[in-house]
């Protein structure tokens, strides 16, 4: 049991949060904290928030080198280790730059994260995106990388065979994919020798993305969720007027007033349910408690659970404009939506 922090929540069962088993045998808890503070949040306000959540017993972060806080979250990370957490009790995700898909970058990469972050390991490392183009943090969503290039397979298995090497070098447990699409996985899954063991993706109620879930869960990947509220807190930049909002929903605020909790509760129990592992984002504690509570039980029904499937309005919010590489194009080429992967 936890007791909540200074939240006034009831205490957690920490003993019921699921774990997911991953095709090597090794477990992940099946929620993990967000890390990326955007232009908003500093990487303080983020490292505060992690060591907080760890004393209520969230043991997995999502990390990344493009978040700019890994020093300050490997500060937080080393005084919770320091505190008794045991480092193999923790679940620590980082992620490859886009710019860092260099055949010389992916290992150095690799090894500035471990030593921002002061761990000897990553349980995961992600290829962030399956493109190498890449834009100053804070840009607006017209900006353009200089030499943007498509998804070129050969390319993405070059990087992919660094990454493998990571495995081979004990400096990542496991490796994964992250914004891939159906298509780009089966071309992975075909050339990979060591195969992803997770896809990070967007999911929530709005955008329940069922074909590439269906894909993964099949395939033996787990998948990650981001955005699992939604991401009421993106900046402005990051909405588009057709952006839909999961929390707002009637149905789900209907569900949530029968649970008595507030509607990000719904959505990640019906993420946790669901079996995908959501990774919502808060520096503050009281919400961040009321996500862990959310994941040790109170489950939603099956009538529940089918309502919320009803739902999906394939509304992505995160749709990438800027790692577009030809003039002309919209953000959906980005995602293979025909079925095949967008030609050059
Ligand atoms: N792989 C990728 O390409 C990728 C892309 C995007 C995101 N991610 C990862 O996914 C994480 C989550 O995504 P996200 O941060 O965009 O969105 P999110 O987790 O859906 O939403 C976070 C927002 O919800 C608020 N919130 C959290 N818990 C709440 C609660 N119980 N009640 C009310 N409001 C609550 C937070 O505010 P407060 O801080 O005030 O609580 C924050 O503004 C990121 O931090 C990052 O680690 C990965």
């Amino acid at each position: 049991m936890s007791k909540g922090g200074e939240t006034g929540l009831q205490p957690i069962n920490l003993k019921a949060i699921p774990q997911r088993r991953l095709y090597t045998g090794a477990t992940m808890p099946a929620i993990g904290l967000g890390t990326f503070g955007s232009d908003h949040v500093g990487p303080q306000e983020v490292a505060t928030a992690v060591k907080g959540a760890a004393a209520i017993g969230y043991r997995h972060f999502d990390c990344a080198s493009v978040y700019q806080n890994e020093q300050a979250v490997g500060a937080s990370l080393e005084e919770i280790v320091r505190g008794g957490v045991k480092r193999e009790e923790l679940w620590i995700t980082s992620k490859l730059w886009n710019d860092k898909h260099g055949e010389e970058d992916v290992i150095a990469s690799c090894r500035k994260s471990l030593a921002d972050l002061r761990v000897d390991y990553l349980d995961l490392y992600l290829v962030h995106w399956p493109f190498p183009n890449f834009h100053p943090p804070g840009c607006d969503v017209t900006s353009r990388s200089p030499n943007a290039k498509p998804y070129i397979h050969e390319n993405y298995m070059r990087t992919w065979r660094k990454m493998e090497e990571l495995v081979d070098l004990k400096l990542v447990r496991h490796i994964g994919t992250s914004n891939m699409t159906v298509p780009k996985l089966k071309l992975v899954l075909r050339d990979a020798r060591i195969k992803p063991a997770v896809n990070e993706m967007e999911l929530h109620p709005h955008f329940q993305q069922p074909e590439l879930f269906q894909f993964v869960i099949e395939n033996g990947i787990q998948a990650i969720g981001y955005c699992p509220l939604g991401s009421p807190g993106r900046p402005e930049r990051d909405r588009t007027p057709e952006d839909t909002a999961p929390i707002e929903d009637p149905v789900i605020i209907q569900i949530a007033q029968r649970h008595g909790i507030h509607p990000a509760g719904v959505c990640v129990k019906w993420a946790v349910q669901r079996g995908q592992t959501p990774i919502p984002f808060s520096v503050n504690p009281r919400n961040y408690a009321a996500n862990l509570h959310a994941a040790s039980g109170d489950w939603l029904t099956d009538e529940e659970m089918q309502a919320i499937a009803g739902l999906d309005r394939n509304s992505r919010l995160i749709k990438g404009q800027v790692f577009l590489w030809r003039s002309g194009q919209s953000w959906e080429d980005l995602w293979d939506v025909s079925g095949e992967i967008t030609p050059p």
